[in-house]
């Protein structure tokens, strides 16, 4: 049984295996080939480019940067714009390292600031807090996940869209738990930056990412070399998306990414998430049933996704994960889940962190039941709590 659909989804929809197939077997050409290969791929890419677009409401494909990754997204957001000594960043408490390392790396290498929001699990970012900073001057980017990737706590993200705008900090948005998982629009948002994975809710294949980037905000690039446009040229053009889609595209990425989105836009992201909210809910209630756990972020299922990250007396997360995998033939994931800040924030860092189950479209409630049976049976370590109140 798999449970890991917060690191990577799967199985993927059957027309994601057929797609990527397909494209693997039939074309044989980059798009920058002269010939008609070369144009039908050049034509499949403007086509994957309009129709991930039309599903985050971006309005200007050109504004959507296909990347290696949610990782790179993100780093190319934070790292590619331009840093003065006393600017400063807010973020969340919750965020991955994909936001936290570039965060440090800009404060460490150009004397910038950050601040990061206090956490409750009622109130995952404190927008007081977050007023008050942006309040104070040099806020240059207010850095945020919409769900965490460890408590599965859903951020106020169009509040804090509503916040940047107001006090003129450029809002970065990281929608690697969201994307195909709840509804995500940049201009509800009032994103002006937004980077997600191809690999996770959106079901394609590892390998792919993108970011949105609104007109007006240039990244410098953090890589150079050849884009397939301007060729003869030295320098790079600085033009969207050319500029930062740098050596041949994976296109196998790319087209599986789109595949999965379509399938999610005529499944319905309702769909989808009412079905992984009910697996999370039967999970959570069967969890309340035990002694000696601890599980993290919001009771309420509305302010939650189906990530579900939960502590145990007498065994760490790491053997329990082990035993599930071994004893039982179940993924999790236990630990600090790239996300060490915010383990600090629910409190499990220092600690062991957690093990976390994230269900996904594939889950049923039967597995959830079967793990709940798992659980209640696992073996105690130190002493012999009995689980089942
Ligand atoms: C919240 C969050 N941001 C960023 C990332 C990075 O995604 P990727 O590993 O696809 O680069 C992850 C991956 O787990 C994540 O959960």
């Amino acid at each position: 049984m798999y449970f890991n659909n917060a690191a990577t989804t799967w199985p993927k929809p059957e027309v994601v295996y057929e797609t990527v197939d397909e494209c693997f077997r039939s074309l044989n050409s980059p798009e920058r080939t002269v010939s008609d290969e070369g144009e039908r791929c050049a034509a499949m890419m403007a086509n994957c480019r309009r129709q991930v677009s039309e599903f985050f409401g971006i309005k200007d494909s050109k504004r959507l940067i296909f990347t290696p990754s949610a990782t790179y997204s993100l780093n190319l957001a934070i790292l590619g714009l331009d840093w003065h000594e006393g600017d400063r960043i807010v973020m969340s408490g919750l965020e991955h390292h994909a936001v936290s390392r570039p965060i440090r790396k800009v404060a460490r290498e150009h004397g910038v600031q950050f601040e990061t929001a206090p956490y409750t699990p009622d109130n995952p970012v404190d927008l007081d807090f977050v007023e008050d900073q942006l309040k104070k001057g040099a806020v240059k980017l207010l850095a945020c996940t919409m769900a965490s990737n460890v408590s599965g706590d859903v951020l106020p993200s169009k509040e804090l869209g509503d916040l940047a705008e107001r006090y003129g900090a450029l809002y970065l948005v990281d929608a690697a738990q969201a994307a195909g998982i709840l509804p995500v629009d940049v201009d509800d948002l009032k994103a002006d930056m937004l980077g997600f994975a191809g690999h996770k809710g959106l079901f394609g294949p590892p390998g792919g990412g993108g970011l949105f980037v609104r007109k007006g905000i240039q990244l410098n690039s953090l890589a150079e070399g050849g884009t397939g446009k301007d060729s003869g040229k030295h320098e790079m053009s600085g033009r969207y998306p050319s500029n930062y889609e740098i050596g041949t595209h994976n296109l196998l990425a790319i087209v599986g990414m789109t595949a999965g989105v379509n399938w999610i836009s005529e499944t319905g992201v309702d769909t989808l998430h009412a079905h992984e909210q009910k697996l999370a809910e039967r999970f959570l209630s069967g969890l309340s049933e035990f002694s000696g756990v601890t599980v993290y972020g919001s009771p309420d299922i509305a302010k939650r996704t189906s990530v579900v990250s939960l502590s145990m007396e007498g065994i760490t997360p790491a053997k329990m994960a082990q035993w599930l995998a071994e004893e039982h033939n179940v993924s999790s994931r236990a630990g600090y889940h790239c996300a060490p800040l915010a383990h600090e924030t629910i409190g499990t860092l220092p600690g062991d962190g957690t093990i976390r189950f994230s269900f996904g479209f594939s889950n049923t409630i039967e597995e959830v039941d079967q793990l709940l049976g798992f659980i209640a049976e696992a073996p105690r370590l130190e002493g012999q709590l009995n689980w089942v109140v």
